[in-house]
Formats: C-alpha cells, sequence, structure tokens
C-alpha cells in the first residue's frame, strides 16, 4: 500500500488521546485554560457566523448539527441528547467535531466531543457565573449527578472558588458515583434527600437533569433572593427544568437568543421577554450581576462558538503532546484532477 501525503492527513483526537490529553494537562487547568478560550472567542463575538444549531428531532431524542466560522477557521459539531439512552448502558449525549480552514476548505482536526462537551459546557457555566454568581460564592447545589456533574463541579470550583457541593438526583447511587469521584478533591460533598434540602444555604444552583419533559426540577419557593442558577439540562423544545415562575423573578443570560428561544428554559416565556446576552457581560457592554439580593439565571443551552473555542484548545495542545493520530481523510492525487486515476493505480498496487 503506498504511504497518504501529507496533505491527506488529518490529526484525530480519539477517546483515548483527549483523556490522556486531560489528564496530562490536569482537569482544573484544562477547564481553566479552556474557558479563556471560550471568554476570548465570546469577546469577538461579533465575528463569528451565528446560527441556531440544526436539530433533527425524534420520539427518543434529538440529533443536533452546530455550525460556526470566525472567518478563519470552521468548526461544527455532532451531537446528540438521547436521555432514555443510560438506562441502555450508553451514554445520554455523545459528540464529534471538525475544524477546518476557511482559505482551503480542508480539516484541520477530527475530535472526540463526547468529553470535550462535558468540559466546554463546565467551563462556560462556571464562566458565566465568574460574572453573575454573589462574590465569594462557596457553596452549590448539583440537581443530576449524571456524566456533567463533576465536571461542572471541579469547573465552578477552579473558576469561582465552589468548595462545598450539595448533591441530589433521583437515583441516589449516580450522586453517590459523584461524590466517589470527587473525593479528594478539596470539596466537602453532601448527599441530599431532595432538591430543597439540597438548595438549603447555596449561593448557586446547578440543575443539570436529563428528562425529554418539561420537569419542575426547582419550584418557585426553592429559589431564595441572591442566588444564582445554572441550568444546563433544559436545552431542547419540550425539555426545561425550572418552574415559569423562576424565570419570572430572574434576570436571565443567554448564549445566542435565537436559539436560546427555541431551545432553553425561556422557550416557556413570550418571544420578547428580555434577556442579556453573555457576550455582552463578558465584553463589557452589559452588567452582570447589579445586587446583592438579585436572582441571576443563566439559560445554558450550549452553543457552537463554545464548542470552537474547546476544538482550537485541543488543537493548539497536539504539538506539545503528540497525543494524536494521523488519520488518512482526504483523498490528494498526485494531479488534483487525477481522482479517478488514483483510484485506478490503487488497484494496481498489490495486496499488502
Ligand atoms: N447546556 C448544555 O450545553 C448541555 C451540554 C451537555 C448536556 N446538557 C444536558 O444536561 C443534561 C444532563 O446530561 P448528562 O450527560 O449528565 O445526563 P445523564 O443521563 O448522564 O445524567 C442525568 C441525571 O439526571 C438525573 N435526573 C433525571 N431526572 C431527575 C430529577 N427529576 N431530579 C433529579 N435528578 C434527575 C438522572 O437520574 C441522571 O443521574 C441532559 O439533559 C443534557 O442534554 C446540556
Amino acid at each position: 500500500m503506498t504511504q497518504p501525503s501529507r496533505l491527506a492527513i488529518v490529526p484525530f483526537v480519539s477517546v483515548d488521546h483527549m483523556m490522556k490529553l486531560v489528564l496530562t494537562i490536569g482537569v482544573e487547568r484544562f477547564l481553566t485554560e479552556l474557558a479563556g478560550y471560550i471568554e476570548e472567542d465570546f469577546r469577538r463575538w461579533e465575528l463569528f457566523d451565528k446560527t441556531p444549531r440544526i436539530a433533527s428531532h425524534s420520539h427518543d431524542g434529538v440529533i443536533e448539527l452546530m455550525p460556526t466560522s470566525d472567518g478563519k477557521m470552521y468548526g461544527f459539531k455532532y451531537v446528540n441528547g438521547h436521555p432514555k439512552n443510560m438506562r441502555e448502558g450508553r451514554q445520554t449525549v455523545t459528540a464529534f467535531g471538525v475544524l477546518a480552514d476557511v482559505g482551503s476548505g480542508y480539516p484541520m482536526l477530527l475530535s472526540e466531543m463526547t468529553i470535550l462537551t462535558a468540559l466546554r459546557t463546565a467551563a462556560t457555566s462556571a464562566l458565566a457565573a465568574k460574572y453573575l454568581a454573589p462574590k465569594g460564592s462557596q457553596a452549590m447545589a448539583i440537581i443530576g449527578n449524571g456524566a456533567q456533574s463533576e465536571f461542572q463541579a471541579i469547573a465552578f470550583k477552579a473558576l469561582t472558588g465552589i468548595d462545598r457541593l450539595r448533591l441530589y438526583d433521583i437515583d441516589r447511587s449516580a450522586s453517590e458515583k459523584c461524590a466517589r469521584n470527587l473525593a479528594g478533591k478539596g470539596f466537602d460533598i453532601t448527599i441530599c434527600q431532595t432538591g430543597q434540602d439540597a438548595v438549603e444555604g447555596v449561593d448557586i444552583i446547578t440543575t443539570v437533569t436529563a428528562d425529554k419533559q418539561y420537569a419542575t426540577i426547582l419550584t418557585d419557593n426553592m429559589v431564595g433572593s441572591g442566588v444564582h442558577i445554572n441550568a444546563v439540562g433544559g436545552d431542547c423544545p419540550g425539555k426545561t427544568e425550572l418552574h415559569r415562575d423562576i424565570l419570572l423573578r430572574s434576570d436571565i443570560f443567554v448564549e445566542f437568543p435565537p436559539q436560546t428561544r427555541i431551545e432553553g428554559e425561556i422557550q416557556q416565556l413570550d418571544a420578547d421577554h428580555p434577556v442579556t446576552e453573555l457576550w455582552q457581560v463578558i465584553s463589557g457592554q452589559a452588567q452582570g450581576r447589579k445586587a446583592p439580593e438579585q436572582i441571576t439565571l443563566f439559560d445554558s443551552v450550549g452553543f457552537a462558538t463554545e464548542d470552537f473555542s474547546a476544538l482550537r484548545y485541543v488543537r493548539d495542545q497536539l504539538k506539545a503532546t503528540g497525543l494524536y493520530e494521523e488519520l488518512d481523510l482526504l483523498a490528494d492525487p498526485d494531479e488534483p484532477r487525477d481522482l479517478f486515476g488514483m483510484l485506478l493505480r490503487a488497484g494496481l498496487q498489490p495486496a499488502a
């Protein structure tokens, strides 16, 4: 078999390499640096091509494509959301993504993004909290203790200094798993019997449950003044976590309004209900938290620029770490117009 040319090769980051990359860099440092890339891209928000993600809904879940470009690079992520998967031994969310050169259209990176999505979601949540949560926040409730939960906890510790966690999940074994995974990582952890118990005395409430319905993970009476809510699990039409009354008492911050109005908690509100875009807060054009008694809500659904930032970050780590493989992805005939000739010549090669 002939060796593929350099132009045929695209770096590929497998799940194994992603895990090694995260562990080599260290989870906290990875999340902090990744948040820096996400923040940097939010600051140049206006430069990006933006569109709500393209969703294909079915009875049990959704498959989505999330494209964006900064004019130099183009990125997209394929991601699914299937809450029933967990009961069948599969992930609720899996993903992979591509970064490409706008000039040539050639892919520059293909990467697993199941782990990377958990990291980028947590980094974005913690970044938003840096601007919105009460100063000196220490305690956070995490309701829903599945695949995303530990990433959320560690990102909040790294970026906002959270060191007390109150965990609640309808399945106690999920909370026990979360507490076990976070043991020795500098948290004081309490497993709670109810959601109401979990939110007792906390500064930040993270909801990150998976259910394909209008759920009410938080009722109005559970949310006291001055709290920051990081609502992560409601991210699809017909899939929300908060009672509508909470939204009416909160100042709401979103990623990209045209997408969040379809997918976020605010799908429960009128289409013109006022929201603030996170990029405006990050770039200093809008105020984040204004007063101690204010309830701030980050209505997270996950936006394409965050995946773009994550792919950009991973690509920047490859040279120093070598944690990727070379994928023979692009056909590269000696003469660009002789694609068919390349195919014919391959037939003449002796079998390997
Ligand atoms: N906003 C974003 O950017 C973003 C990114 C990734 C995932 N998500 C969403 O986050 C959610 C969680 O994802 P995951 O990968 O951790 O899923 P998961 O299936 O691994 O975990 C979900 C957990 O929620 C628990 N749960 C379900 N209903 C509950 C309830 N009423 N009260 C308390 N706990 C409950 C389940 O028992 C499970 O342990 C999903 O809805 C997913 O779509 C959002």
